[in-house]
């Protein structure tokens, strides 16, 4: 096809580095070898890892022969496509009609959930984006990426921490903020397990920090992105998101003037995020293994965070106030099928090239997370992928009065007693590992204390 053969794999190094000084730059190598697997698409694959150029693999022969997949499909080796499922259908005009030309504000728009939202919704066209985030490396990666593909968009990056109510509010005032994601927070299961001060004063202050100043100075929507592990939930992480939702949806008293819509999004894992399974499993198979599970029947739900984000999108517009929108997540994925998956794609054989072995669950971890989607609490919106949840909500004072007394428990660090005044709101809360050992009920000559 008059296309130049330069040589074979074992020289792709040397190749690339001669484009190189020639001020030409190879933007991807596609290893196209479907017929062999094991140690010589490893050696092809490490080969090609070494120019340090994004690679692809083509699937192998076995899996195109199930058909699968298409010979036009290249896979890129970061697995983007495992879930395959259709595009989410959006209501893409009204999504525009709600934030182009305003002033809109992502907190922990440097994360994995705060940084897509930051792309999405300046594609939407706003009059600024204002990116409040705490680290300041990530903030400085996704600014220079939104400035690079928005250039008419005006977008602000800002240090702040949600913990401090001064930074959260001048944010709010000085940038006449309209619309606020609240997607900051601390959301790793076993850490947090060993830190409740620090989850709660980030999930559930900070949260009511960002509540207050949305309400305090006339923000007009409010969206806090929680997650399934607030459902009935067995980790501290899951319960200070649960008290989040509590502050986001607690209902104005009827003297108050704040015009603010307040609203959660509930969903499961997404792929790729910072910390989760995929990039965990990327990293173990580029090192020839074991892949690492939880235990054999672990399953999870799934979503690409594209897609889990034009969905909170969707129901930012729905929202009437006080609402839990709960995203429908299709059907959970049983983690060893991910990782074996994932294995074959990067063109190994899952326990003949790469082994998986099963560590055991954690502290806090469910085998299976739920998200409620059917039931008396659930109700449908017009878009088959969001539901609402509608569960018994506080009050504005008293929901302040209980936050009161959090605040005097934190600032005197005892762990024990901010956890009795979680599960006063959380009663649904299951504790495990060292948190059901402190708070099971003790026997004391024959009395119960708990
Ligand atoms: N990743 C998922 O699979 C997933 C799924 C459902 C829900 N969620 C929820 O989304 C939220 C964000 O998760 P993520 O995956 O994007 O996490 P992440 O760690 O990638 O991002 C969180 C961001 O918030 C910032 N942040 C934390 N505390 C802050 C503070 N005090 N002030 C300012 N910035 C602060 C962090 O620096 C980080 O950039 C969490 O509540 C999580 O439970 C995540």
């Amino acid at each position: 096809m008059g296309i130049p053969v330069l040589g074979s794999g074992r020289q792709a190094a040397e190749i690339v580095q001669r484009f190189r000084k020639k001020n030409t730059q190879i933007d991807e190598i596609v290893i196209a070898m479907p017929s062999v697997t094991g140690r010589k698409l490893n050696e092809a694959i490490a080969h090609c890892r070494a120019t340090g150029v994004p690679c692809k693999t083509v699937p192998s022969v076995a899996t195109l022969l199930t058909g699968q997949v298409l010979v036009s499909q290249i896979r890129d080796i970061s697995t983007n496509e495992l879930l395959g499922r259709k595009p989410v259908r959006l209501d893409e005009e009204v999504i525009r009609g709600s934030i182009e030309g305003r002033s809109v504000m992502v907190t922990g728009g440097g994360g994995s959930i705060g940084s897509e939202l930051c792309k999405q919704v300046a594609s939407f066209r706003p009059e600024k984006l204002i990116i409040f985030e705490r680290a300041e490396s990530d903030l400085f990666r996704i600014h220079n990426d939104l400035v690079q593909r928005f250039p008419h968009v005006e977008i602000i990056p800002l240090i702040g921490d949600i913990q401090q109510y001064s930074n959260v509010e001048q944010a709010v005032q000085n940038h006449s903020v309209n619309s606020i994601f609240h997607a900051a927070a601390y959301k790793h299961v076993p850490m947090m397990e060993r830190h409740l001060v620090e989850a709660v004063k980030n999930n559930v202050l900070g949260t009511r920090n960002v509540v207050n100043a949305a309400a305090y100075n006339g923000v007009d929507n409010f969206l806090m992105i929680s997650s399934d592990k607030a459902v009935n939930p067995t980790n501290v992480m899951g319960l200070t998101k649960r008290v989040a939702e509590e502050i986001a949806s607690a209902m104005p008293s009827s003297e108050e003037s704040s015009q603010t819509k307040f609203v959660s999004v509930r969903f499961g894992n997404v792929l790729g995020s910072n910390g989760s399974v995929v990039p965990l499993f990327r990293e173990q198979i580029a090192k020839g293994g074991p892949v690492t599970v939880t235990h054999p029947d672990m399953k999870r739900y799934f979503m690409t965070i594209a897609e889990a984000v034009q969905l909170v999108l969707q129901a930012s517009t729905m929202g009437k106030g006080s609402e839990v929108f709960v995203l429908d997540m299709g059907e959970p994925v049983p983690i060893v099928n991910l990782a074996r998956e994932m294995i074959r794609l990067s063109g190994f054989e899952p326990d003949v090239d790469i082994e998986i072995c099963f560590t055991g669950t954690r502290p806090g971890e469910k085998l299976f997370e739920e998200l409620v989607l059917e039931g008396e609490q659930i109700v449908p919106t017009y878009h088959e992928k969001i539901k609402i949840f509608r569960g018994a909500r506080m009050s504005r004072p008293e929901i302040d009065q209980w936050l009161k007394e959090l605040q005097s428990l934190v600032s005197r660090e005892n762990e024990l007693s901010i956890m009795q005044h979680l599960r006063s709101l959380v009663p649904e809360y299951q504790p495990d590992g060292r948190w059901r050992a402190m708070l099971q009920p003790q026997r004391v000559r024959g009395a119960v204390v708990s």
